[in-house]
């Protein structure tokens, strides 16, 4: 009896290896997956699970005012709220399954996700915590990265070790990490500190800002590849060095490659999302909170501010036997430590727009200018990427984007040029040559549907004030204007 039992387990043991074995062989040999490790995989989260709990942030303000009053308003703050992420969430389970969530979730929410919470798309019945997106104890919890250990080697799809604290004789310690030497009043009673080189370093924020697809690991976000690839990198300014201050702190550290000073970090996390902040503002005005509303129309106001100081713009007329017959726009990508635009490149629209006048102002030629149903221009130059499928045909849903057919971004004090052919009646001496470079965050288009898609406890009317999708803002982040001759 006892025999065959034996017998039974060896053979069991046996298939189960082969099993494993058929398994390891299914996985891509370029991106292997340890499945142990990453239990929350396609996210690459992991907690280390104990029984001390996370906190909401409203539990932190007590005693860190000043920090929950400018996280709260950040995009950090709505990552999980965001309705255009929601939209897209809820699109992406449908098309290929409930698991694919748990990847998105991951950097929008990863407590929610650790704690189980999250069953899948919308926000009924969910807890402070969970609704908090990238939260104070995200980030403070942090204790480690795997980059080296994911499919694609490199940080991605949230590559961190939450440890919110320790069980111990004495009970549950939470533990919270940051900039500060621990000392013995740190935390108030309520919490143990660690210093955390981390916390001071890239690093920390490329768990999340590297976005690979869920399965075939192609980079689809890769702000952090970007900025490694770049002078901001090599000068040791980090993503907290221009995101983490003020606007007139950020074009500090940006054009002088100064380190910003203890006391002027602030927790914006402020970067290009207007469009959100301004949407989040109208929500929270229907609800009565005037103070969330004025902090949203700030981080509205800031991240208009960063686009405009991003960029610049050359103009050079060219003349070809003393004619003027074409123009050379220069953009470059001035204050950006990564790659302009970033992030969501295939989505996001960055495109040049050019007017030539008479001297009587009326206009002669354009290109570049939106049709009239709100698309861009088929000859615009956009500074963006387009994104491909496995059968290699266009793509823009990120479960199914594995490449980028186009990828036309500028580097971090890079730039690009393009050419424009002149026309203009033959009797005119002068021209004014107007150009733009213009952002939005997505094609009206793509915006539109994915704010069809919302969750159904997610009523854009009731929440925003939107009985259709308005046409999307347009931020002009630079305008030259030039008057030249047009002989020589
Ligand atoms: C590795 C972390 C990570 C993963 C995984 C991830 N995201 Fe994101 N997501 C981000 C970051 C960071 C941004 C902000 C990028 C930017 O501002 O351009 C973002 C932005 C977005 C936006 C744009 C929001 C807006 O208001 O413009 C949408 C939509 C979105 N994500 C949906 C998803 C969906 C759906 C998934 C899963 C299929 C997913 N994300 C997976 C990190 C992640
Ligand atoms: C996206 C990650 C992230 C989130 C979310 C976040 N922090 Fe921080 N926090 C940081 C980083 C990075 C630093 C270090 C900044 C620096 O160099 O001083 C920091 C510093 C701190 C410090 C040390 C003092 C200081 O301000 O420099 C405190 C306290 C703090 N955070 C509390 C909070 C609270 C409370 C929240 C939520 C309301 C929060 N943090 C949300 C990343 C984060
Ligand atoms: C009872 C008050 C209290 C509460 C509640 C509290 N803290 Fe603190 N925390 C402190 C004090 C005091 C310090 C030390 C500040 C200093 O030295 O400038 C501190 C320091 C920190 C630091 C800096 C640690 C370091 O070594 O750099 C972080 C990060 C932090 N807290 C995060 C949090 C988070 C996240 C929460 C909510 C989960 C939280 N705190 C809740 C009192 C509190
Ligand atoms: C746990 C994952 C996570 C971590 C860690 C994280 N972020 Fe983010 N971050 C996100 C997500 C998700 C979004 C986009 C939310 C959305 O658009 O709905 C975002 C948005 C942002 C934005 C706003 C982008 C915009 O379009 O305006 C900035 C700026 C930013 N993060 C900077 C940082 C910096 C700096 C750090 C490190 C100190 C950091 N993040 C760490 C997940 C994270
Ligand atoms: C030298 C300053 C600087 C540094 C360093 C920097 N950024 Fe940015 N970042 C900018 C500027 C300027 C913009 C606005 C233009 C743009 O969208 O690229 C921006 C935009 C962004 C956006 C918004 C993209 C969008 O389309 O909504 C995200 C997300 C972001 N940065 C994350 C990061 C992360 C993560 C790091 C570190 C790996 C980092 N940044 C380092 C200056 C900086």
């Amino acid at each position: 009896m006892k025999r065959t039992s034996r017998l039974f387990t060896a053979l069991f043991t046996c298939f189960a290896l082969v099993g494993a074995a058929v398994a390891a062989l299914a996985a891509s040999p370029v991106f292997p997956v340890d499945r142990e490790f990453y239990p929350y995989y396609p996210s690459l989260i992991k907690w280390n699970k104990s029984s001390v709990p996370f906190n909401a942030p409203e539990v932190c303000s007590g005693c860190h005012e000043k920090q929950y009053k400018e996280w709260n308003g950040s995009v950090h703050s709505l990552a999980f709220k965001d309705p255009v992420y929601q939209g897209e969430l809820n699109k992406g389970v449908k098309a290929v399954g409930h698991e694919i969530s748990r990847q998105c979730e991951g950097c929008h929410t990863p407590i929610g996700v650790v704690t189980g919470e999250i069953k899948g798309p919308g926000l009924a019945g969910l807890s402070a915590i969970a609704l908090a997106g990238v939260s104070c104890d995200v980030c403070h919890s942090i204790s480690g990265v795997t980059h080296q250990q994911t499919p694609a080697r490199v940080a991605e799809n949230g590559s961190f070790i939450m440890s919110p604290g320790v069980e111990s004789t004495e009970g549950q310690i939470l533990i919270k990490r940051g900039p500060i030497p621990s000392h013995d009043e740190c935390g108030g009673g309520f919490h143990k500190c660690e210093e955390s080189p981390l916390h001071l370093q890239a690093n920390l924020c490329a768990s999340c800002h590297q976005v690979y697809h869920y399965d075939d690991h192609f980079p689809i976000e890769a702000t952090h590849n970007e900025w490694i690839a770049g002078p901001y990198a090599q000068k040791a300014i980090m993503c907290q060095d221009c995101h983490m201050v003020d606007i007139p702190t950020f074009k500090r550290s940006a054009d002088q490659f100064v380190k910003p000073d203890r006391k002027e970090y602030k927790h914006y996390f402020s970067g290009a999302n207007y469009l959100l902040t301004y949407l989040a503002a109208g929500a929270a005005k229907i609800t009565g909170d005037e103070e969330l509303a004025k902090s949203l129309m700030a981080q509205y106001e800031m991240a208009v501010e960063r686009l405009k100081s991003a960029a610049d713009l050359e103009l050079s007329p060219i003349y070809h036997n003393g004619k003027l017959d074409e123009l050379k726009v220069r953009v470059k990508n001035i204050r950006a430590g990564h790659n302009l635009p970033t992030s969501l490149t295939n989505v996001r629209q960055m495109w040049l727009e050019i007017t030539l006048k008479d001297e009587a102002g009326k206009v002669v030629m354009s290109s570049g200018t939106l049709n009239a149903d709100g698309s861009i221009s088929e000859v615009a130059r956009n500074f963006a990427s387009d994104g491909m499928g496995k059968d290699f045909h266009f793509a823009v849903n990120p479960w199914e984007v594995v490449g980028f057919s186009k990828h036309d971004t500028i580097p971090p004090r890079g730039y690009r040029d393009t050419y424009y052919g002149l026309h203009f009646p033959a009797d005119l001496k002068n021209v004014t040559i107007e150009a733009k470079l213009r952002f939005r965050q997505a094609d009206q288009k793509v915006a539109e549907a994915l704010l069809a898609a919302v969750p159904k406890d997610i009523n854009l009317e009731q929440m925003y004030g939107l009985k259709a999708v308005p046409p999307l803002p347009v931020v002009d982040m630079v305008v030259k204007e030039a008057t030249v001759e047009t002989s020589k």
